[in-house]
Parts: C-alpha cells; structure tokens; sequence
C-alpha cells in the first residue's frame, strides 16, 4: 500500500443523525446498530478509528458536512435517491427496505388510503423518503425532527399514523408496550435501497466502503452483523 491516505488524521468521521435504531443508536453511552458495524470494517481496512459525529438531518441531501470536510462519510440508514446524488456520491447498495404505515390501534388507520377517508393525520420525518413518498401520494405530513420525535408525535397523539422505514419500525414493536399501541397498515414496497455517502469525486474512499461491503457480504461477515442487528 502506502501513497497518500484515504482519511487524514487517523480517524474516519462518519456523520449520522441519532437516532435511528437498529441502524445507528446509543447504548450504554456508545453509538452501536448495524451501519455503525458495518463503517467499522472500512476502519478496519484503512487501520484507523471510527468517530461518530452527530448532525442534522437536512445535511444529508446537502452534502454539507462533507464538503466541509467534517465528515468523511455519512451513515444515516440514507436511501440512495437521484436528488441526494446530485451533491453526494453513494456505496454499494447495503440494505434494501421499504415503508411502513405505522397507526394507532385506536384510529383504526389501516392504510393511508383508510387515513385520508377517516380524515386522520399523518407524520414522517422530515427530509426522509417516507415524507416525499406521503407527499407525492398527495398528504402534508406532519414533520418530526427524528425518528423519535414521530413515536412520541405517534404516542401523543399529534398524529394517528406515520410514514416510516419499515426496519425502524420492526424494531420499534419488539417493545410490547409500542405493539399494544400501535400496529402496521400497510408495508409500501418502494424498491429503497441503503447507501454510504461521500463528498462528490471522494473515490478513494468510496472504493474502500464497496469493497468492505463486497466482502463481507461473500465471507458471511454481513449476514452475522445483520443477524445480530436487524434479525433473521
Ligand atoms: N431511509 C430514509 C431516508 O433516506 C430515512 C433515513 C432516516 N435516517 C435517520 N438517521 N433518521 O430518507
């Protein structure tokens, strides 16, 4: 190897946005989840440290943080979408998810079809693609800073069913007391694929990230991580 390095000062900066469970959250003072695992083997490769920083949402389709060189990477449970990609480059595919419909079993909302004809309100996160795909379907979903901002939003009451990646909500109802409140409607099939993203032109490092998800989806690395993480 040698030549110049793909990150400088001997670490790899990932920004996220917490939390985002089973992807990225914090337990015992420690951001862990499946993309924080996942980032790890590219450390791995490139010998230094994974540092996790914390950021708002919004800079996800902007890039921002990594064009100012905050962040090497971004690793937010992030859709690959052809707006993100016109400011950011993406990985390898990592996970592919689609959007649930997550309601009150009060409101009886079984779909959003059902939620517009029970005149009932709706929630997303905003800047996410469960809020673009509610508003193409023509809603204005309330929006919520973070994941868990739309369950409480969900739990208050300030809406009776939210758009969401059905992940996030799977594991959300291994809690008994979210699956005796709330339940799945719909699970909408959207084709949404998981990527990493780096600053525009950043190949070097994109080169890094596919090829620690390639092989680690060939030598069984990955379906551990994601058994361990996300479930069989
Ligand atoms: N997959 C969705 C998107 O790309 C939601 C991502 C939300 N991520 C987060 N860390 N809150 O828009």
């Amino acid at each position: 190897a040698g030549g110049v390095p793909v990150v400088e000062k001997g670490k790899l900066t990932t920004c996220t946005h917490l939390p985002y469970p089973p992807f990225q959250f914090e337990r015992d003072g420690k951001v862990v989840g499946f993309d924080v695992a996942l980032v790890d083997l590219v450390a791995a490769r490139l010998k230094v440290q994974q540092k996790i920083l914390d950021t708002p949402f919004e800079n996800f389709k902007t890039g921002a943080f990594l064009n100012s060189g905050e962040c090497d990477l971004a690793a937010a449970g992030m859709t690959i979408t052809e707006e993100r990609l016109k400011n950011v480059d993406f990985s390898v595919p990592y996970f592919d998810a689609t959007q649930a419909v997550l309601a009150t079993r009060k409101s009886g909302v079984t779909s959003l079809a059902d939620l517009k004809a029970k005149g009932k309100k709706l929630g997303a996160q905003s800047g996410t693609t469960g809020e673009s795909y509610a508003e193409a379907q023509g809603f204005d979903p309330v929006a919520f800073e973070s994941s868990d901002a739309v369950l409480n939003g969900l739990r208050t009451g300030q809406v009776d069913a939210v758009v969401i990646d059905y992940p996030v909500v799977q594991g959300w109802l291994k809690d008994p007391k979210n699956a005796a409140e709330f339940a799945v409607g719909q699970n909408i099939e959207t084709g949404e694929q998981y990527g990493f993203s780096v600053k525009k032109g950043n190949g070097k490092l994109l080169a890094a990230i596919d090829k620690a998800i390639t092989d680690a989806k060939a030598d069984g690395t990955y379906k551990k991580l994601y058994e361990q993480w996300i479930g069989p």
